[in-house]
């Protein structure tokens, strides 16, 4: 039987999300979910022909998925190959990503967790994530800070894994973000950013790091 089509996007599932940045903003960290544009950009980083390879396809594990911006995309693309957990704080939202796309494991967890949250899903917690994609903010990635969840997420990739990240262009001069970009230069063999994806409010770049270094 051909898999059920993928849900496409719906302007109740971003309403539903501005609900949330109202009851949480510092957590939801965007008033509106990502674009169509920003969501490719992001897939066409994480899945690169040239990236990880695994038999049966890859393991990715998305953080602050959302309303599904990127988890849409991202499920069309493995086509039901390798495994997808899709990590998400909000219950709400979360609960209406499980509903919405049966086929990703859908994780209603903090990312503070993910060691745990892999390792009870059978996912040792080191070396065995082909692909992290993290729609986080600063609030949850803490880039610079001892606390920083960088080198747990780089510790959870397989040797040639792929971390991906996205931020906001007219944030990327603050502390944070640079802070993120220095981490990301520490932490793995090689760093690229895409050009501004123009088309998102607000226009983005995607970070991609590759190859975590290890110590
Ligand atoms: C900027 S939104 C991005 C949502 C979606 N990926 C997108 O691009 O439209 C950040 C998401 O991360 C979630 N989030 C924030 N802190 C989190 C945490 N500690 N653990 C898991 N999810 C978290 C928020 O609830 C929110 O849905």
């Amino acid at each position: 039987m051909p898999p059920e089509p993928l849900p496409t996007r719906d302007w109740r599932d971003d309403a539903r999300f501005a609900a949330q940045f109202v009851r949480a903003p510092v957590a939801t960290a965007s008033v509106w979910p990502s674009s169509t544009a920003l969501a490719r950009t992001v897939a066409d980083a994480a899945l690169r022909p040239d990236g990880p390879r695994r038999p049966g396809g890859p393991v990715v594990v998305e953080l602050g998925a959302g309303s599904g911006a990127f988890t849409v995309e991202l499920a069309r693309r493995l086509g039901g190959r390798g495994r997808h957990l899709a990590v998400e704080l909000n219950p709400a939202l979360a609960h209406h990503l499980a509903e919405r796309l049966p086929t990703v494991e859908v994780v209603p967890a903090d990312v503070a967790e993910l060691p745990t949250l892999l390792a009870v899903r059978g996912l040792p917690a080191v070396g065995s994530v082909d692909v992290v994609v993290s729609g986080l903010g600063w609030s949850a990635t803490r880039p610079g800070r001892d606390d920083s969840l960088l080198p747990v997420v780089a510790s959870t990739l397989a040797s040639g894994g792929v971390f991906v990240q996205f931020g906001y262009t007219f944030t990327r001069w603050a502390g944070p973000a640079r802070a993120l970009e220095q981490e990301l230069r520490e932490l793995y063999g090689e760093v690229t950013t895409s050009p501004t994806v123009w088309r998102n409010l607000p226009p983005a770049v995607v970070h991609r790091a590759a190859g975590p270094v290890r110590t």
